[in-house]
């Protein structure tokens, strides 16, 4: 323990809320040596009207402990990732955690990006506020780099509004901020509410170790950044759609070539696909994405938004549509201490 520490027994509280961060160009797939490192470039935006809120208490004495809603979590998924923290704050600190999503966990709507942002943000907040001693406050590339070793979407939540990962990278960097891009939203249509059957990180090892196409994946991911970087900076929801679509399609192809075959997609998946076809060659702009889960998220634009989502709830095949904006940096702040 550092010289002038407070004593054992001593505890400091932060809560953050974050949202998620929606890969429009994919990442999928580590580099290997086990070291969380992507191993290709991903481009997001974060989803405003979707958060989740994190109390992290930091003392001396406690074991690390963790609960999402009621439930304890096992803690093995997060010991990487706290030991990381108390690398970066140089002292063994314990934290215990309790963490909601104000949407469905585990479902692929990137529950893990905001999840590990807001936690990354409240650890690091509390445990500084517990070390004290005018230490300098981690910056956001040190949170970014944090974050990534639970989840490597959450590299890119801590910015908020537009951020890139580059292949390889340890930490994200923001692009935009909220207010690029006003008239975007973004149409979130979950077409179950259940939890996917395959973690994301299970599948992503499952296309590493098994898939025919993951090192063209791999190798041809890069391709689509310079054209959708340059699509987001002059705001074209078409040349922007484009590479999505590209990106998103190539994942799951990576996905399909696994062995056994990895199928996310549920009926539902492919009626909104086809839908969002349908609507474009009737000229409304509407451009589609996924995830690793069976749910469709669609750009648009503010006024087209009432008419999509009209159109997605006519097909019948969501249980759920959220509109949202692009959202804002984490917010972060002192808690009371239990
Ligand atoms: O970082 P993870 O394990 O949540 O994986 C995210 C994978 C995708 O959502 C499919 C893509 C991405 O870049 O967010």
């Amino acid at each position: 323990m550092r010289a002038g520490a407070p004593p054992a027994g001593s505890r400091a509280a932060f809560v953050c809320r974050a949202s998620p961060s929606l890969a429009l160009i994919k990442y999928w797939g580590k580099l290997e040596g086990g070291r969380m490192l992507p191993a290709t470039p991903s481009l997001g935006v974060c989803l405003g009207s979707l958060s989740t809120t994190t109390r992290a208490e930091a003392s001396f004495d406690g074991a690390d402990e963790l609960h999402i809603g009621e439930a304890a979590q096992p803690i093995g998924r997060y010991s990487e990732f706290f030991a990381e923290m108390r690398r970066a704050l140089r002292a063994e600190l314990g934290f215990r955690v309790t963490s909601r999503n104000d949407f469905p966990t585990s479902s692929g709507l990137a529950s893990s990006s905001s999840g590990f942002a807001a936690l990354a943000f409240a650890a690091a907040r509390a445990g500084e506020a517990l070390l004290g001693g005018g230490r300098r406050p981690l910056s956001h590339a040190e949170i970014s780099r944090i974050a990534r070793v639970g989840s490597i979407s959450a590299a890119r939540a801590v910015f908020g509004g537009f951020s890139l990962l580059p292949a390889r990278a340890r930490a994200a960097r923001a692009l935009y901020g909220e207010g690029h891009w006003p008239e975007l939203r973004v149409l979130v249509a979950a077409v179950t509410l259940e939890e996917k059957p395959l973690s994301s990180r299970a599948a992503m090892e499952l296309s590493r170790s098994t898939s025919i196409y993951h090192r063209s994946w791999v190798g041809g991911a890069g391709a689509e950044l310079a054209p959708s970087l340059e699509a987001l900076g002059r705001r074209d929801l078409e040349a922007l759609g484009l590479s999505m679509r590209r990106s998103y399609l190539r994942m799951f192809g990576t996905m399909l070539a696994c062995d056994p075959p990895l199928i996310y997609w549920l009926p539902g998946s492919l009626e909104l696909i086809r839908e969002c076809e349908a609507m474009r060659r009737e000229g409304l702009e509407v451009w589609e994405t996924m995830d690793a889960g069976p749910q469709v998220k669609m750009l648009c634009l503010a006024r087209d938004a009432p008419r999509i989502v009209e159109r997605v709830w006519a097909t019948g095949a969501a249980a759920a549509v959220i509109e949202s904006r692009v959202g804002g940096a984490p917010e972060v702040g002192a808690a009371e201490s239990a």
